[in-house]
């Protein structure tokens, strides 16, 4: 064992070029991936194949937007029919749930042996964990049965204008929007619920010698499926018991007149998904969801990573809408894209594109919500209904986060803190990796280098800095260490198929992990943070939990085995999707809980993730290594993770494993600049590349990103307090923001920063010094730093030497920023904002602004600032409206925030007519004399040499918590 664990070391220590292909399943080697695929391939190759299963008419009632059925599965040998009872919601948002159960597993459990048992239920829990609202039936919805037709439909939606049509046999379900079918379920007759059977023992003639074992078999029940991984599966050496037999449930859904399908993260893959059944460009394996810990993951590949959301949006001209497959088992999905050829005589004339997708899980309920859209939008907010919206951060974590494992002493961390401010690099949050513990205990100091945590924390607590420590989900076994003492004692610990505490190894050696779905282990973990408990971590700690997909490092594909026993006697295939959510989640109560009185907003980062995780703080894509192809993988995942309702995300800036040379680290602080997650991170054997060691000019140029992103904070803050309340996502790609726009529909290398207008293209090649931007309207664009116009739609070549990053600001918008350098976020908090103000080709802009006080919960009782600004070329007025509720802590706010005003107004796109324009006149609200205006100098700047015109006015002397209007006509 010893061995294994220093040679897993070693191949962390020397990266290797490529991930271990051996250690992580093909679907080929996936007993249930590779019998869902061959009952696809079965089912296309027989050209008059029906699905064998049927909805029961009789069986349908319909009620208050909920209709019930039984869908008959029909077998082939044998009269009876597997019943399967099927529940769709019409819910009040007009998503559609629609579950499947199988009602001879519905109750009961396996006894494995002595006191240790398996649910035979298949999985129902995943709602409990992903869904915290959005259920209410739409009781308007109704049911529209037109005799002798086989099918059922129920009208439902806004104004009735959705509409679900039910296929009763074989069975089927067209979704409908605008009398066209958007989504169709078992349309290829693929759903394949592998049903309950008792296992049958074949008896066996004992080989003589030299022979091979023959099975004998009854030639009557003889079975043309391939049963070899129904009862026992074995991979890399570990064997997982199968007791319940196979139980995995698949369905075909597809996408009518849809060319993209995005989502189902995390892949380092392209945002826009590609087929994975061979074909142009395309996988051939589906994309497959299942945490792991793939440390020097493949680019371009569907194999797996650390986290999950089983959402999928379809786009087409005009229409998005989308499908979400709760179920935290492991899962593929193939995707197949064509057109169909509209008829026989269309000469070769390609008819309407479509996607189809199969999806498969290996065991659990068939859970499954649909979205009509029809904007993408639509689908981010009612996803984000369902499983939450991201919780909006203490305004800190949205600034620069420097991490390494690890700064080796408190010392260390010290000394690094003095030298982003002699270099005046402003930075919010440093990081402790696993060192900083007491030999791999959690909970613990390392005595002899971390002596004084409360000294480092007070130094950092001094600029308003936080320290995020590590805490992972395995727990050190050993003798006298409380926590572990604690787990076993108290019987919190996964249990393996015996019934005991499961253990296994990690980065302690060996270690239990704690069951997080008990609610016992849940409140003790919960009880560790508290600040009496561990002690040397103050009000500046935030938490990092890391390897809970989990990592296990001699576990079946470095995880856990899936036969191991959660609370509630499920197995852990069941659940394994979920797990490092249930541990996120209880560390995020943990933080909130660890002082009574005075609760700070958590921030906790996690590897892995499911639906829902959204709610508990930040996820970032892993190890990824310091070359040039993972500079360029991080854009297509960060954009693919915001619109799957999980937007505050990041890469390792820098690059995990390796040292990435000067050119690309200061190209990676440009990009992680626009990163919801900004941290620079790198493994422990790597040279020290904090950016003030970079040298000239390169630590210039990556301060400069990094100013560029703390001047940003009021809009980034602003795009973070949407994502919490719609689910909009923070950084948006083209498709987004345009969803008209087909040319731009797979561009996944350039993004918006939330509504703001901004337009990022990061440079992502080596040796580039100019990057080609995809305008998509006919909007006048201009550069950030001197407002050269780019204007037209199409592809644009934006000069970016490499102290450059090219960002563009869309006409039509107004962006607030703060411009006095800071050494953190908290420092800036009182400081003055600048309005820029970028007009479209009217003449207009608008835009937000959100404050609070970036640390409590306040703000939910009325404790922020949200202002809307406007400018209107008609009047020539520039206004500054209040769209706030008021609550109990609204007045205190204010008036902390009452001298906080805007010390320059920008207009960037000014009319020629202000030429010779001097003043403007402003009126404020709450003035003494409303017919008094105060007159303020502006200064214009003609448009010259492709730069466009722009207007100053330097100290209006307005609040930013007060309405007022300035007068520009
Ligand atoms: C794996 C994580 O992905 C990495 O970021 C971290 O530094 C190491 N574990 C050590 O904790």
């Amino acid at each position: 064992m010893l061995l294994f664990y220093l040679t897993f070391l070693a191949c962390l220590v020397v990266p290797s070029v490529s991930v271990k292909h051996d250690t992580f399943k093909t679907c080929a080697q996936s007993g249930f991936c590779k019998r869902n695929r061959a009952f696809a391939d079965n089912a296309s190759s027989i050209s008059t194949w029906q699905s064998p299963y049927a909805l029961d008419p009789n069986s349908i009632a319909f009620n208050d937007g909920k209709l019930s059925g039984t869908i008959l599965k029909k077998l082939d040998n044998s009269k009876e029919k597997v019943r399967l009872p099927i529940i769709i919601t019409f819910l009040e948002s007009g998503t559609v749930r629609i579950t499947i159960d199988e009602e001879k597993r519905q109750k009961g459990d396996i006894v494995l042996r002595h006191d240790s048992k398996v649910r035979k239920e298949r999985y129902n829990e995943a709602a409990n964990w992903a869904i915290v609202g959005g259920l209410e039936p739409n009781k308007g919805a109704a049911l529209s049965n037109d005799a002798g037709t086989q099918t059922t439909k129920v009208l439902y939606g806004p104004a009735g204008a959705y509409e679900a049509v039910l296929r009763h046999s074989p069975f089927g379900i067209d979704f409908n929007r605008d009398g066209k079918t958007h989504i169709q379920l078992n349309e290829r007759g693929l759903l394949n619920v592998e049903h309950w059977r008792a296992k049958v023992e074949k008896e066996t003639i004992e080989p003589k010698e030299g022979e091979e074992q023959q099975v004998l078999q009854d030639t009557a029940t003889e079975s043309t499926e391939d049963e070899s991984t129904w009862w026992e599966e074995s991979f890399g050496g570990n064997t997982d018991s199968k007791p319940r037999g196979p139980e995995s449930i698949g369905l075909d859904i597809s996408f009518p007149g849809y060319d993209h399908v995005y989502g189902i993260p995390e892949h380092a893959s392209s945002m826009s998904l590609k087929q994975t059944r061979g074909g142009d460009g395309g996988y051939t394996d589906p994309y497959r969801l299942y945490n792991s810990d793939v440390f020097e993951y493949e680019l371009d590949s569907p194999m797996t990573l650390y986290g999950v959301i089983p959402l999928m949006q379809a786009q087409a001209k005009d229409s998005t809408v989308g499908v979400f497959w709760l179920n935290a088992a492991e899962t593929w999905v193939d995707i197949i894209k064509g057109k169909s050829v509209a008829n026989a005589l269309s000469l070769g004339v390609a008819g309407k594109s479509s996607t189809q997708t199969h999806w498969f899980s290996e065991s659990g309920q068939l859970d499954l919500f649909v979205f009509l859209g029809p904007t993408p939008k639509d689908i981010t907010k009612k996803y984000g209904e369902l499983t939450g919206y991201s919780q909006l951060p203490q305004a800190s974590v949205i600034g620069y986060h420097q991490c390494r494992w690890n700064y080796v002493t408190d010392q260390d961390v010290m000394d690094v803190d003095r030298k982003f401010d002699k270099h005046r690099i402003p930075y919010d949050v440093i990081w402790l990796d696993i060192e900083y513990t007491d030999g791999k205990k959690y909970f613990t100091w390392d005595p002899l280098n971390f002596p004084h945590p409360d000294k480092m924390h007070k130094q950092l607590d001094e600029h308003e800095r936080k320290v995020v420590v590590i805490i992972d989900p395995h727990i050190k076994n050993e003798n006298n260490y409380h926590v572990d003492e604690d787990l076993r004692n108290k019987d919190l610990g996964v249990h393996n198929k015996e019934g005991s505490i499961s253990e296994g190894w990690c980065w302690p050696g060996s270690s239990h992990w704690i069951d997080s779905f008990n609610p016992a282990a849940r409140a003790w973990w919960k009880s560790l943070y508290q600040f009496k408990k561990f002690i040397g971590t103050a009000k500046n700690t935030f938490l990092w939990n890391d390897m809970n997909e989990p990592s296990v490092f001699n576990g079946p594909e470095t995880t856990m085995p899936k036969d191991n026993i959660h609370y509630g006697n499920w197995e852990h295939r069941d659940v394994h999707n979920i797990y490092g959510m249930t541990v996120h989640n209880a560390t995020h109560e943990g933080l909130i809980e660890r002082k009574k009185g005075e609760i700070q907003r958590p921030f906790v980062l996690s590897r892995a993730f499911f639906a829902g995780s959204q709610r508990l703080g930040a996820v970032w894509t892993g190890d990824n290594l310091a070359d040039w192809g993972h500079l360029r993988a991080a854009l297509p995942m960060l954009l693919n993770q915001g619109i799957s309702g999980f937007p505050f995300v990041g890469s390792d800036v820098g690059g995990f494993f390796g040292n990435p040379t000067k050119e690309l680290l200061t190209r990676w602080y440009q990009s992680g600049t626009f990163y919801p997650f900004f941290r620079g991170h790198a493994h422990i054997d790597t040279r020290r590349r904090e950016p003030y060691l970079a040298g000239t000019p390169y630590t210039q140029i990556i301060t400069q990103a990094i100013r560029l992103r703390y001047s940003l904070l009021p809009a980034w803050y602003t795009a973070f307090h949407e994502a919490s309340i719609d689910g909009s996502p923070i950084i948006r790609p083209n498709f987004y923001v345009h969803p008209s726009d087909e040319k731009g529909f797979a561009i996944d290398d350039q993004l918006y920063i939330g509504s703001t207008g901004l337009l990022a293209k990061p440079i992502v090649q080596e040796g580039a010094e100019s990057a080609d931007i995809y305008i998509a309207d006919d909007e006048p664009y201009y550069d950030y730093f001197d407002y050269t116009v780019y204007s037209g739609k199409g592809s644009h070549t934006y000069k970016a030497p490499l102290e450059k990053i090219p960002l563009l600001m869309q006409g039509g918008h107004i962006i607030p920023r703060r411009d006095r350098p800071r050494r953190s976020s908290g420092l800036m908090r009182y400081d003055p904002y600048t309005l820029l103000i970028v007009l479209d080709k009217a003449g207009n802009a608008e835009g937000s602004l959100y404050v609070d006080d970036g640390e409590t919960f306040d703000y939910q009782q009325g404790a922020y600032i949200h202002r809307k600004f406007s400018f209107n070329q008609e009047t020539g007025i520039l206004s500054s409206e209040d769209i706030s509720t008021k609550g109990s802590k609204t007045a205190a706010y204010l008036k902390a925030m009452a001298k906080v005003r805007v010390e320059r107004v920008i207009i960037v796109g000014a009319p020629n007519s202000w030429k010779s324009k001097t003043q403007v006149s402003i009126a404020e609200e709450g003035a003494k004399d409303s017919s008094k205006k105060k007159s303020v100098s502006l200064q214009y700047h003609a448009a010259a040499g492709g730069k466009g015109s722009w207007a100053v006015v330097r100290d209006p002397g307005v609040l930013i918590a007060k309405g007022w209007k300035i007068d520009f006509s």
